[in-house]
């Protein structure tokens, strides 16, 4: 997202989840009135966010080593006379506010994910040098209400957060403390600022929680009540939701699935491991045998959903022959997607202070082993959609000339040739080879498409 001729240069960094990438684009939002257009390049720019990830050590890391460049930049600016805000958002923030002050004396303020509707006051107080320069409150309702109705879009798919927090407290994870307790937005917000979207030309939005299927916003309705109410928005033609958790997948959100043409065949539904020992000390809440049952079950209700998960290797305790039945489990799923993790230790977390942590060297050789797997069902999921023909929702040039990209209902990335005046339509597309991360495929008559 890049804003025309602006008075003053905003450069957001957005790191982790698709929560982080709808917070930065509203911290866009709330700014833009101040004059604050956004651009691609920090260097130079007036306002530098950096909205942070605090889910692993790595993710956290970054932020820091990526400050000392802004540190520099910051310099150059001010040796040429300028001068540059510097502002650590996002998960860090919440969880090492203090730290980060301490630690980088660059940063003119910190801001935690419930304060970015604060960020005007905060700015101006910063650069009067005087006052608060950390926000951390806790307040996700005060947040949605702060932020401006207004949003700018730049395409045709659009995030849109409905859920906020986690109360599951799983015994690695770091987002119950820095997204605080489980908060879910009025459903009429959520259909009012959808439907600015469709009249913006938005066709898919796909709706963002840590536990989004745990959204309790309407009067007793649940998600699926929600997604029944989207999908009666004119110009919403596709409806999709992350992250799920196999706790919350009721009989509704399942049914739902076979009922809602409008609901894409394709869930994330992280199940972490396929040891019932090690789903239990993670504190999962189900067992490798509920996740199946579960997986069943929305099979039963759409038999081409593509399933997708998250997998962590090498959490404490974890045997030789629970990373088996790890593999075990996903060879029994088939999984269209993954996303593979080694475990990481997060200081305050219970598992960090379990014995038995698991050395580096088991941990690579375990991910290798379990990637290798989701690798191959990946190629196999997309190798199934050869020689078929799917409806395909153009979103942008491809990279070579003549070429645009977009995306099935399965969520693959599909290639075709075909005029970027099909950018933000839903075309049937025969697709005539897969890779890995992608499809390609060419036009075909509208008379060939599958129901989606
Ligand atoms: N709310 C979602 C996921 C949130 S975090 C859920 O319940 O599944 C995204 C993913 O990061 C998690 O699913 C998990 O696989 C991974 N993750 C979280 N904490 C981690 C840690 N300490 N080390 C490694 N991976 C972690
Ligand atoms: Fe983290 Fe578990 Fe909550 Fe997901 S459900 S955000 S993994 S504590
Ligand atoms: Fe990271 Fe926070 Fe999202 S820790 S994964 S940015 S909720």
């Amino acid at each position: 997202m890049t804003d025309q001729a602006p008075q003053k240069r905003l450069y957001i960094k957005t790191y982790g989840c698709q929560m982080n990438v709808y917070d930065s684009e509203r911290m866009a939002d709330v700014l833009r009135p101040l004059g604050y257009g956004v651009t691609d390049q920090p260097e130079g720019a007036d306002l530098v966010v950096l909205n942070t990830c605090h889910i692993r050590e790595k993710a956290t890391e970054k932020v820091y080593s990526e400050l000392g460049q802004i540190r520099r930049m910051k310099e150059r600016k001010a040796e040429a006379g300028g001068q540059m805000t510097v502002a650590v958002a996002g998960c860090v923030a919440q969880a090492e506010g203090e730290e980060i002050m301490a630690r980088q004396p660059a940063v003119d303020l910190v801001v935690g994910p419930q304060s970015y509707h604060r960020l005007p006051e905060l700015i101006a107080r910063a650069h009067r040098a005087s006052g608060q320069r950390l926000a951390a409150d806790f307040s996700a309702d005060e947040k949605f209400d702060g932020l401006p109705a207004e949003r700018h879009v730049a395409g045709v798919t659009a995030f849109l957060t409905v859920q906020e927090g986690c109360d599951k407290f799983c015994t690695f994870c770091v987002v119950p403390y820095t997204r605080g307790a489980e908060y879910s937005r009025p459903a009429q917000d959520i259909l009012d600022e959808a439907r600015r979207l469709a009249d913006k030309g938005v066709r898919e939005v796909t709706l963002l929680g840590q536990n989004v299927n745990a959204y309790a916003g309407g009067q007793g309705g649940g998600l699926a009540e929600l997604v029944r109410r989207l999908a009666d928005i004119g110009g919403l033609d596709r409806i999709r939701y992350t992250t799920s958790h196999p706790r919350d997948m009721d009989d509704d959100l399942i049914a739902a699935h076979g009922e809602i043409p409008q609901l894409m065949p394709y869930l994330h539904l992280p199940v972490q491991a396929g040891s019932d020992k090690v789903l239990k000390a993670m504190n999962r809440a189900h067992t490798a045998e509920s996740y199946l049952r579960l997986v069943e079950k929305i099979r039963a209700a759409r038999p081409d959903i593509a399933m997708s998960g998250d997998f962590i290797v090498g959490f404490p305790g974890e045997s030789d022959k629970d990373f088996e039945a790890t593999l075990e489990l996903v060879r029994a799923v088939g999984f269209a997607s993954a996303f593979s993790f080694k475990y990481s230790r997060r200081p305050g977390t219970p598992a960090a202070a379990m014995p038995l942590q698991v050395a580096e060297e088991a941990k690579e050789e375990r991910l290798a082993r379990l990637l290798d797997l989701l690798d191959e069902q990946q190629r196999a999921f997309n190798a199934a959609c050869v020689g078929r023909t799917l409806p395909v929702l153009f979103e942008k040039p491809g990279r070579h000339a003549g070429q645009v990209v977009g995306r099935s209902p399965y969520l693959q990335a599909v290639h075709a040739e075909a005029p970027d005046g099909l950018i933000g339509q839903i075309v049937p597309v025969r697709i005539e080879s897969a890779a890995k991360m992608s499809l390609a495929g060419v036009l075909a008559g509208h008379a060939a498409m599958e129901p989606a």
